[in-house]
């Protein structure tokens, strides 16, 4: 298991974990958990320790993803070694994260949406303060990256089920 895959937005308890099960279930789906290690962190420290905001949770589990068991947690300088790819919700966080970055780091880290299809967007709208709809936004935004981020690895580390 050489590949790391960090997901990244201000919180954690809204958009990048929702993106931590949604990939995680795409790996799965294709035999690949073993081959990628997933994690999720915000670049903010007010929910360090919480479950997934109750709006993601229950968005998340009506299309089949359980998100209980994640907790928060903040970025930290070891990420920038454990993790190749370090994808970021929106782009405050990427200039978070690039003042972070230490100079070896040689992975990638870059917007998540980066990877989607087909969408004009380029952030994943925060949906902490808006209504419902939003976290379906999410979801829908971070399944299309998944499967666009999942095609990517699986061509350029060339990876099989195992
Ligand atoms: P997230 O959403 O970055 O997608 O986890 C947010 C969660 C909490 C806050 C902002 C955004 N907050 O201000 O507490």
């Amino acid at each position: 298991m050489n590949i790391g895959v960090l997901f990244v937005c201000l919180g954690n308890i809204c958009r990048s974990p929702t993106a931590h099960g949604v990939f995680e279930q795409r790996l799965a789906r294709r035999g690949l958990s073993g081959a990628v290690r997933v994690d999720s962190a915000g670049t903010g420290d007010w929910h360090i320790g919480r479950a997934p905001d109750p709006r993601t949770q229950a968005a998340a589990a009506r299309r089949g993803y359980d998100l209980s068991a994640l907790r928060a947690r903040q970025v930290e300088p070891g990420d920038f070694q454990r993790f190749q790819y370090i994808l970021a919700m929106d782009g405050e966080n990427l200039r978070n994260l690039r003042q972070l970055r230490p100079a070896a780091f040689g992975g990638e880290l870059n917007l998540f949406l980066h990877y989607a299809e087909g969408v004009a967007e380029r952030e994943v709208p925060d949906p902490y303060y808006g209504g419902a709809e939003g976290f379906d936004r999410v979801l829908d935004l971070v399944e299309n990256a998944a499967d666009g981020l999942l095609d990517r690895l699986v061509r350029d580390h060339a990876l099989r089920a195992c």
